[in-house]
């Protein structure tokens, strides 16, 4: 049928839905290599990020809010569609990077339209600071009053100049530690009502019961490091891995029964301030965005070069983390950079740019135990520069360590 837009009816219905129907699935890195589906329903999650976009950026009708991410990804889903839309909010959408067509973009943006709640990531903030404070200095930042970052941990250097430069010393910083499957912000500060300490993501949202545990599966009281876990459910948190139940089970339920893992290490201070320690899986974090190991090693085993490949991170000034990849290749075959560049399209092109290798080491053996295992603990010491590598007896062959070791690569591929 063909309805013209002269004769078509003003009114659209709603669709009434159940709470519990699903609202969208958004995939999400796996650390066995493939991505999960994480389901999100309607009402709770609605609810979720509506009230914590409420609450955490202390929300006002007056306010001008802008969040810089991608919509794609969760963030933009929670905190540039559901929750503000949800609340009303005037927004700023942009489309774009912080450094085109000038470093002081953010800054330009925030002027022009007054915006009082900003909302980015620590690699955008990190980026930003490499060009210190003349394009800030440039525009009027006055209209600010909460900052916030997401997405990995925030080195207290780049906190203090989020807070001291771009807030001028005056607006609180809201370090929001969440993830794909929470759907909204579960440990976090509200501003002005939480003290701050700079690279903590402080205390948990209402209704959060976050515990640390020990390898054990105990629970650890007061100041303790270990696995980060939650006790109870909240409205945001996913319902199920899209078509895959026995996957969802497995991957959040099973290593601690009775609990939801967020595979996050953290630590708990003596004021039982939380602070975020970085993954304790095979994944890893870069800009901001989550990658499985197993995913990028996947793809370079995909090139018809390569018999074996084992990725680790390594610490980058601005990315936060970045890939370093260990590749074996087949007999004969010659390791150079044209195929560098081919190993690096392949990983663009299977799971996308932000991807893309910054290291590839020729590894004509990769460090195992007598089983197999891959040890990648060593391997993360030597793309590190490690020079303690310490207990290297159960290694199968020591001696590829050493070849390793002499053909490190020192700068970025
Ligand atoms: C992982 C989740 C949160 C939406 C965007 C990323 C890390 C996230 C923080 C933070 C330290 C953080 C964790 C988490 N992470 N926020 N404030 N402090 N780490 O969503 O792709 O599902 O990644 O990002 O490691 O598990 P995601």
């Amino acid at each position: 049928m063909c309805v013209s837009v002269d004769n078509a009816s003003e009114e659209c219905d709603p669709e009434w839905m159940d709470a519990e129907d699903p609202l969208f699935v958004l995939y999400t890195s796996g650390s066995t290599g493939k991505p999960k589906g994480v389901l999100h329903t309607i009402a709770g999650y609605l609810l979720y990020t509506s009230l914590t976009f409420k609450y955490v950026f202390d929300h006002h009708q007056d306010d001008v809010y802008w969040c810089t991410a991608d919509i794609g990804w969760i963030t933009g889903h929670s905190y540039i569609t559901y929750g503000p839309l949800a609340n009303g909010a005037t927004s700023v959408l942009f489309e774009g990077i912080p450094v085109y067509p000038h470093v002081g973009r953010f800054w330009e943006i925030i002027e022009k339209y007054r915006v009082s709640k900003f909302y980015t990531a620590p690699t955008a903030i990190r980026l930003l600071m490499k060009y210190g404070i003349e394009p800030l200095q440039k525009y009027d930042l006055s209209s600010l009053r909460v900052l916030g970052t997401v997405g990995e941990p925030i080195n207290p250097e780049a906190w203090m100049w989020y807070h001291d430069a771009v807030g001028q010393g005056r607006c609180p910083v809201v370090d929001t530690f969440w993830q794909t499957e929470t759907g909204g912000h579960v440990l976090t500060p509200l501003p002005a009502a939480t003290p701050l300490k700079p690279g903590s993501a402080t205390l948990p949202f209402f209704g959060v019961l976050p515990i640390i545990l020990n390898e054990h599966g105990e629970e650890l009281e007061g100041e303790a490091e270990g696995y980060l876990v939650f006790k109870k459910p909240w409205p945001g948190i996913m319902r199920g891995v899209y078509g895959n139940q026995e996957c969802f089970e497995n991957t959040y339920f099973k290593k601690f029964p009775g609990f939801y893992v967020t595979g996050d290490g953290c630590r708990r201070d003596k004021d039982g301030y939380y602070w975020i320690t970085g993954r304790i899986d095979d994944m890893l974090n870069v800009s901001g965005h989550l990658l499985s190991t197993a995913e990028v090693e996947a793809a370079l085993t995909e090139h018809s070069a390569v018999a074996e490949a084992a990725v680790v991170s390594r610490p980058h000034i601005v990315k936060g983390e970045c890939l370093y990849c260990f590749v074996t290749l087949k007999d004969f075959r010659e390791f150079n950079h044209s195929l560098m560049d081919e190993l690096k399209r392949k990983v663009r092109e299977k799971i996308g740019p932000i991807a893309t290798p910054d290291f590839i080491q020729n590894a004509p053996g990769l460090p195992k135990t007598r089983s197999g295992k891959i040890m990648r603990r060593v391997l993360r010491q030597i793309a590190r520069n490690e020079k303690d590598l310490g207990d290297l007896s159960t290694l199968a062959d020591p001696k590829v360590v050493e070849v390793l070791l002499s053909q490190r690569c020192e700068a970025a591929a």
